[in-house]
């Protein structure tokens, strides 16, 4: 028993949630206990989202705050996404994080926090830290020994994901992909978490065995674009279908399907198979064909309209909600239109509608943030206010 306090706070997507999961679980085995106030723990875990810059900065944020308020500071991990999007950069600009990892290297986090603990001391001197090769020590040598960082990981150990540890006690969040090889022309996240891998099914179902004989009845399966899932002969549809079989489940969902690998066949499986959830999060990003193949996502306007009127014509009373990007560069008044009326013929339950945000190393990013602040915003409360109609339509 090591008794170290481990407190970590999660940003982001559902993935970072399920992700923090599976390192409570780890260290939970490895005897660390989990602390709900960040004052209480020694170890104090950031698990990050790189998706827009908005949501570095409140990461930046934090941790500046932290540099103010915290007197016995604890050893501060950064982790996630914005790990694998600056690495060791981190240091230089929020010295105060003692390790950085990835997250395709989270099954190394307890070994990597007990080189801190060891002894007491904060970094154990016969841990194998990692030095700049530079002849002259300079300021940035001397920051950066005291730091550990790995962020070059593959494949994630498949048993990681069966600690048995879930936060709630009757829904779980059951990874069936990781990473995304779509490579939508604005989005950082099959940089940041890699190509798209497909867990193996039996595995899969295993875990929701598992969490089922602990008493948890709803799941969800979770990855970037479950539809795009194949194991071998099982694709999403025929997954579902063997999740629908397991004993003691009683409702499951998924997220986030995309909408050039939906399928007919999934609408006919969600009305046909009683614990599928009636709920389809499609994210449709843009109403105009032009920005739709700029942004490299594989379909268009009308396709997109043919999907949503087939799934409402098969799931009858199914819910719909989407995502939208207002502002990708070149988006004139005109492609905004398109993506006005879109929303206004579709009658989504819901839309998160985001401002372009220009991330790194993507296609995009080369394209400039052309459409003004001023500008983005206005499109942003126009699509909201519309929105905002249709959602309270919908509940009268
Ligand atoms: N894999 C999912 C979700 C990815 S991130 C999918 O493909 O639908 C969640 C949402 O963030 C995206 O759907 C998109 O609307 C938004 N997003 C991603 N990158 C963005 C960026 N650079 N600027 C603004 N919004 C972005
Ligand atoms: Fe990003 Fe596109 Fe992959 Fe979604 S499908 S994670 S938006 S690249
Ligand atoms: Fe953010 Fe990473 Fe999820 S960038 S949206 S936490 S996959």
């Amino acid at each position: 028993m090591n008794n170290k306090g481990v407190h970590i706070r999660t940003f982001g997507c559902q993935m970072n949630v399920r992700d923090s999961e599976v390192i409570c679980g780890l260290l939970k085995k490895e005897g660390y206990k989990i602390v709900d106030e960040p004052k209480k723990a020694d170890i104090l875990i950031f698990n990050t989202c790189s998706v827009r810059q908005h949501a570095e900065e409140k990461i930046w944020s934090a941790l500046g705050k932290l540099r103010v308020h915290s007197l016995a500071k604890p050893t501060i991990g950064l982790i996630g996404c914005m790990a694998q999007n600056y690495k060791e950069k981190i240091f230089e600009r929020a010295p105060n994080v003692d390790f950085v990892i990835g997250p395709s290297d989270i099954a190394k986090i307890p070994e990597m926090i007990s080189r801190f603990t060891v002894h007491g001391s904060r970094l154990s001197q016969s841990g194998n830290k990692r030095t700049p090769n530079t002849e002259h020590r300079t300021p940035s040598a001397e920051l950066f020994e005291r730091k550990i960082w790995e962020t070059d990981g593959d494949i994630r150990p498949e048993e990681i994901y069966h600690t048995g540890f879930y936060e709630d006690k009757n829904h779980a969040y059951v990874v069936i992909s990781e990473g995304c090889s779509n490579f939508c022309s604005y989005c950082v996240v099959p940089y940041v978490r890699g190509p798209l891998h497909n867990r193996n099914h039996k595995d899969i179902l295993k875990e929701i065995e598992g969490a089922v004989e602990q008493g948890i009845t709803r799941i969800t399966l979770l990855g970037q674009n479950v539809s795009a899932y194949k194991d071998n002969q099982v694709g999403f549809v025929e997954l579902v279908k063997l999740v629908e079989l397991v004993k003691g489940l009683e409702e499951f969902s998924f997220i986030t399907s995309h909408p050039k690998d939906t399928s007919a066949e999934l609408f006919k499986a969600m009305r046909d198979r009683g614990k599928l959830k009636k709920y389809l999060h499609l994210p449709v990003q843009s109403g105009s064909d032009r920005i739709l193949q700029l942004m490299n996502r594989g379909y268009t306007r009308k396709f997109y309209l043919g999907l949503i009127d087939n799934y409402r014509k098969v799931v009858k009373n199914g819910v719909l909600t989407t995502d939208i990007i207002v502002g990708f560069p070149g988006e004139t008044e005109d492609d905004f239109k398109d993506t006005y009326n879109l929303v206004k013929e579709v009658q989504f339950d819901a839309a998160y509608i985001f401002k372009y945000s220009p991330r790194p190393n993507t296609q995009a990013e080369k394209l400039g943030d052309g459409v003004p602040k001023n500008e983005k915003e206005s499109r942003h409360a126009l699509i909201l206010e519309l929105q905002k109609k249709i959602s309270k339509s919908k509940k009268c």
